[in-house]
């Protein structure tokens, strides 16, 4: 099943709901959805979610940098049949939005499953999952309940490499329709929150099922990670972070077949230099200001981006908080456009059906935005659109 256009109706629902005197359980602005899920998350989760790189500044501009955008509103173009399906990598998706892959999305939910829940939610509206490797349940479940939803893998790509193959062959396995590599968190960003508390929850053992699963993983561990934890983490430990260069990118492009897509690239030359190596798609990304407080806003690295991939599709994050958002960012080129944050605060308020809220509403946002300034469809939508604030 899938969210049917046009999305712009989930207003009409609330207001008919409205009329019954039955409000929506959730928050429709960002800004309510942050504080309200900020009462509910635990602290340490919260500190974990919330939190970026340094003083987070990159972690606002990546925000505030879509207010220097404005969308150019043209009439007469009015059409009540509006279009917002892409093509990425041969898949129709109903939607031009996925969700980014979230390492700890688990502990957000009440019952410590959300990836689970988040795969649900993909299955209920047909926006992907992009599931990360830092899972509190193996990827093969995961993928069993998004159904026919199509997802992505992201592989944080281990120190072992036969460790890193066997990860995509069971996402291959697993029917996870693309291989997401993401380069910029071979080491953890400088983060105050998280060290303030103290806290990296995958040191206390969350998140790790993916690993603990694994044959090659266990193998090397020389014993079942249930047995002894702690010996599993420090094993995890030792092998997180490849310190990838250009050199292993050939190793990389072998290990699958399926779309190769790199996250975190942000500037023109390194896109056009990954294509040339044989990758299928870019992701551009700050990681949301978690990973590097350099102080660049993502949005201002896509045009660069998109100008360099050529035909390649640009897949893009950090910073998208509305419907408004979305459709800067497609303006500027991006083939499809990641939420973060904003689901991981629906789910710990509402679990699936929260996920699923905070979609509908930024799509929702997106599909009125685009009708009533007068562009209908994707394919009207370019950088010629918008207006520099
Ligand atoms: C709590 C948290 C955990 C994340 N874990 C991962 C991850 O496991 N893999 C990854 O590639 N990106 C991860 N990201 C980055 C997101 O994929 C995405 O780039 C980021 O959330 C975009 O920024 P925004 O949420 O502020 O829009 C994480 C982000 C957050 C907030």
């Amino acid at each position: 099943m899938a969210l049917a256009a046009p999305f712009g109706n989930y207003q009409l629902e609330i207001y008919l709901n409205g009329l019954t005197g039955v409000l929506p359980k959730l928050p429709i602005t960002y800004a309510d959805l942050e504080d309200a899920a900020a009462g509910a998350l635990p602290a340490s989760v919260l500190s974990y979610v919330a939190g970026g790189c340094g003083d987070e500044l990159t972690q606002r501009v990546n925000v505030t940098a879509f207010e220097k955008w404005g969308l150019i509103p043209r009439m007469l173009r009015a059409s009540e049949h509006r279009d917002l399906s892409v093509e990425l990598f041969g898949i129709t998706l109903p939607t031009p939005v996925f969700m980014a892959p979230i390492g700890v999305i688990a502990l957000c939910a009440q019952d410590g499953h959300g990836d689970l829940a988040t795969a649900k939610a993909s299955a209920q509206t047909g926006v992907p999952m992009v599931a990360s490797t830092l899972m509190e349940d193996p990827m093969e479940e995961v993928a069993a309940a998004a159904e026919s939803t199509p997802g992505f893998f992201q592989l944080y790509t281990p120190k072992d490499r036969d460790l890193a193959a066997s990860l995509v062959s069971r996402a291959e396995a697993a029917g996870y329709r693309g291989i997401v590599v993401t380069l910029d968190t071979w080491v953890p960003g400088w983060r105050p929150r998280d060290l303030a508390a103290g806290n990296f929850p995958q040191l206390r053992g969350h998140c790790l099922a993916n690993y603990f699963t694994d044959p090659v993983f266990k193998a090397a561990l020389g014993q079942d990670p249930a047995d002894n934890p702690q010996a599993a983490i420090m094993q995890w430990v030792g092998t997180f972070g490849n310190p990838l260069t250009w050199d292993d990118l050939e190793w990389l492009r072998s290990l699958t077949k399926l779309p190769l897509i790199l996250k975190g690239i942000c500037s023109g030359e390194d896109a056009r230099r990954a294509l040339d190596a044989g990758v299928d798609g870019i992701y551009c990304s700050n990681h949301g200001g978690r990973q590097a407080n350099g102080g660049m806003a993502a949005i201002d690295a896509l045009p660069g981006v998109v100008e360099a991939a050529g035909d390649a599709p640009v897949l893009f994050d950090s910073g998208v908080r509305t419907g408004a958002d979305v459709v800067k960012a497609l303006a500027l080129g991006a083939t499809a456009v990641g939420i973060g944050r904003p689901y991981a605060y629906g789910l710990a308020l509402g679990g699936v059906d929260g996920v699923v809220h905070v979609l509908r509403s930024i799509l929702a946002e997106a599909d009125l935005l685009m009708a009533i300034d007068g562009y209908p469809t994707i394919a009207d939508l370019s950088p010629e659109a918008l207006h520099r604030n």
